[in-house]
């Protein structure tokens, strides 16, 4: 395999990176000796929540400002104390109400200051908090709320209007909390009536490290969105891999694009940073390039973590990076999607920094292979597994393959951050692991210098704009609608997006296809789902590719699409 375009690092990098020799530390580090890095208490117990914000409101670093809040017109900042004391405020409301250890609370907020320190009080109780996207349909929130059997909402008087459409559906949900309102309904509570009365001292839960703190939905080929459930103990991964591959310093002013409906916006949009002490920017609001770039130059960011869709849309902007002053970013990092080569170098010329991949995902909890401040960049490959994590590519009977030979990627399920279960779903979670390897799903191959290539997806999950997409749950939504009779969905390349979604629909008797039709069926999918999840193409077809147990086959909507070979056919209709 040839390897063009090295981007090799200087000599001396200021600030040195925290992680100056990847070699030695991969090759002596375990994660139990980390552990001490984030706080424990008595008896080998600990709160993700005390280990990223308490333990700094106790510290020198309490009056530092841990989150920098950006909204649409106005601003506000919360130092680490306040962080603290606000979330323990939140944690006692919740215990007035009953919560109990391992009670799903479910958040659905734009990313306002409610939404980072309910996370952080939920967690103080032992309770499990759930995230979910503001873009979220009264669908996407039922599959999330009735799964996990959330017993307390948070959210908005605006965004709780869709919450009722699915109410009567969702008997374990007992409270509603609303963040902007005083005058509420019986089943509902004042969030901010509750926290004025409410005391800002709170005994924290003293978890295992094993017992629950967080869970997200995230998609795979079959079925509905599967409920990852992580576990405490997953901060100390957070917090390492924030040290090592976000590097970020005391001085640093660190900017994550993420919403915390998706895992990065937990494990680096919260815990890690914070569990490092550093001041995080927080934007509400919709991509703007031009908004994006007076971010960083108002908070002076330093380092930036987002993801390649984003980057492909700033580059697409063109030149008006050239109006702002970026000249305080000092790192700059992605992760969701395949990084091409081109955003890489593009980075060189817009920022004079390249931008370094890293690869992990919602199961994982935290980072496994990456680019390091300290290594150089081969533009286009991943990087080489974080210390602690043992990957390789492993063929579909669970043996190693040699370097240079594309394979399943895979992990030794033995790190911190790895999902603890999936909710209610054993078998699910067993169908992860063979022959004492965790797959990841995703197809890959290593290089003899160690640097891993993301090869592709190797079941159909789509990821759009770094969104991963089952088809299943968008076929489910297009057959909900009147003129459809049955879906398949595919990933369909896009320059920008990563992949687009395209579906292939047979329409019902009495229904023709036109425009109307077309706007009407993505409308529908749009309001049941997330924004994201729509076709951005369509085609009518007379039937679809099945196999003789009727199940559809998408490699071949794939191959047929992309103009590629269909491959084996024999078990086909
Ligand atoms: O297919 C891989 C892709 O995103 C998947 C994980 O998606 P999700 O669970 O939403 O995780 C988001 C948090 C990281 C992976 O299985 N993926 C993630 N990072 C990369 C990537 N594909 C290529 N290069 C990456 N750096």
């Amino acid at each position: 395999m040839i390897v063009e375009n090295i981007i090799e690092k200087p000599e001396t990098i200021v600030p040195r990176p925290n992680l100056q020799d990847y070699d030695e530390m991969y090759g002596t580090f375990e994660w139990t000796s980390a552990y001490d890095r984030v706080e424990w208490n008595d008896c080998g117990r600990l709160n993700a929540a005390e280990s990223a914000v308490d333990r700094h409101a106790e510290s020198s670093l309490k009056h530092k400002v841990a989150l920098y809040w950006q909204g649409a017109d106005r601003d506000e900042k919360y130092t680490f104390l306040e962080l603290s004391s606000l979330s323990n405020r939140f944690a006692n409301v919740l215990t007035e109400l009953g919560i109990e250890k391992r009670d799903r609370v479910f958040i659905f907020l734009p990313r306002i200051p409610e939404l980072y320190v309910s996370f952080l009080g939920i967690l103080k109780t032992g309770a499990i908090a759930g995230t979910m996207f503001s873009a979220f349909g009264p669908e996407g929130l039922y599959d999330r709320l009735h799964d996990s059997g959330a017993r307390y909402l948070i959210t908005n008087s605006s965004l709780k209007r869709r919450v009722y459409e699915i109410r009567d559906d969702l008997p374990d949900l007992e409270r509603i909390i609303v963040v902007d309102e005083t005058d509420v309904a019986e089943d509902e509570v004042s969030y901010p009536e509750a926290m004025k009365s409410a005391s800002d001292t709170f005994d924290v839960a003293k978890m295992l490290p094993d017992d629950p703190a967080f869970m997200l939905y995230t998609s795979g080929t079959t079925g509905k969105p599967k409920g990852v459930v992580h576990r405490h103990l997953a901060i100390v991964q957070q917090h390492l891999t924030t040290e090592w591959v976000l590097d970020l310093h005391d001085d640093d002013i660190y900017w994550c694009t993420a919403d915390p409906g998706w895992v990065t916006g937990i494990s680096y949009g919260i815990l890690g940073p914070f569990s490092c002490g550093a001041s995080v920017v927080v934007h509400d609001g919709r991509f703007d390039p031009d908004v994006w770039y007076s971010i960083v130059e108002r908070y002076h960011v330093t380092v930036w973590y987002s993801a390649p869709t984003a980057f492909r849309m700033l580059m697409r902007a063109g030149d008006i990076y050239k109006n702002h002053d970026l000249g305080s970013i000092r790192h700059i990092c992605s992760v969701g999607e395949p990084l091409n080569a081109e955003i890489v170098h593009w980075g060189m010329r817009a920022f004079g920094l390249p931008i370094h991949d890293n690869f992990w995902q919602t199961e994982t909890g935290g980072i496994l292979i990456a680019n390091y401040p300290s290594m150089p960049i081969k533009p286009g490959w991943m990087g080489k597994p974080v210390p602690g994590i043992t990957a390789a590519i492993i063929d579909d009977d669970g043996n190693e393959v040699p370097n240079g030979v594309e394979g399943n990627l895979a992990l030794k399920p033995d790190f911190p951050s790895l999902m603890l279960e999936i909710w209610k779903n054993p078998a699910k979670y067993q169908e992860y692991f063979m022959g004492g390897w965790y797959l990841t799903g995703d197809r890959a191959v290593q290089h003899e210098d160690g640097y891993f290539l993301f090869v592709g997806r190797a079941d159909d999950v789509i990821n759009t704009s770094g969104e991963r997409v089952g088809p299943f749950e968008v076929e489910s939504a297009l057959i909900a609608h009147p003129a459809i009779v049955e879906a398949g969905v595919i990933g369909k390349p896009d320059p920008l997006r990563g992949e687009i979604i395209k579906a292939f629909v047979v329409l019902g008797d009495g229904y023709e296809p036109s425009d109307e039709l077309e706007s009407d069926v993505r409308r529908f999918v749009k309001t049941r789902l997330a924004g994201h999840a729509y076709p951005r193409e369509f085609e009518v077809v007379e039937t679809l590719p099945k196999t003789r147990s009727g199940k559809i086959v998408r490699r071949m909507l794939r191959a047929k699409e992309l103009g590629l070979p269909v491959g084996d056919v024999s078990s086909l209709e």
